[in-house]
């Protein structure tokens, strides 16, 4: 158990460890679950992050189709979270962040090392694509993301606003 942090070393990879060993604060009691989190929690983090509340009906189709997902906890308060989903083939990052008072201090990287640990293990070497907030991209390159395009042949991400014929 890493000290005053409730962190169960064991459940920890080693490069988790490390980055959480350098930032804990004396008085977090980290917990991390491979979960979506309940659905007040969800809403919580949803509001804070300034994306508003999600209705049940969307909260339920979201735990469904999620592969994946993780929680972080400071005792029992969420102060986390992030997912992916996706079809074997290709998946999305989505939903990842951290409760304002608690940025900067090495959560996020648990969040993202947590999904690249499930997403390295997976066969078939599937692609794994994110939509990142502007201004928030250099967070993401620290974890080997590229802003596209940055290739050749790869093209601009791009989203629907509407149809325009
Ligand atoms: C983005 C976010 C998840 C980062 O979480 P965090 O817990 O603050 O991140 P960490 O403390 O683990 O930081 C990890 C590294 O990323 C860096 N980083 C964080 N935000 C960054 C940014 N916007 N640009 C560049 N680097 C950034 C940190 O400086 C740190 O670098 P270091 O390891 O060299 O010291 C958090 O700022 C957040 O929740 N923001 C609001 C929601 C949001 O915008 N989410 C992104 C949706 S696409």
């Amino acid at each position: 158990m890493l000290p005053h942090t409730g962190v169960k070393t064991s459940s920890l990879s080693s490069t988790l460890y490390n980055h959480l060993d350098m930032r804990y604060n004396h008085f977090m009691k980290i917990c991390i679950k491979k979960r979506i989190p309940n659905m007040r929690d969800f809403n919580f983090l949803y509001e804070q992050s300034g994306w508003g509340k999600i209705r049940f009906r969307i909260y339920a189709r979201i735990r469904y189709i999620s592969s994946f997902a993780v929680s972080v906890y400071d005792g029992k308060k969420i102060i986390g979270m992030g997912r992916a989903a996706g079809d074997g083939l290709h998946y999305t990052i989505y939903d990842v962040t951290v409760l304002n008072d608690y940025q900067g201090k090495g959560i996020g990287s648990i969040i993202m090392n947590t999904i690249l640990d499930w997403f390295d293990a997976l066969p078939d070497h599937p692609h794994l694509n994110l939509g990142s907030v502007k201004g928030k991209e250099g967070f993401y390159e620290k974890f080997g993301f590229k802003c596209r395009p940055y290739g050749e042949l790869v093209g601009a991400g791009m989203k629907y606003v509407g149809r325009l014929i």
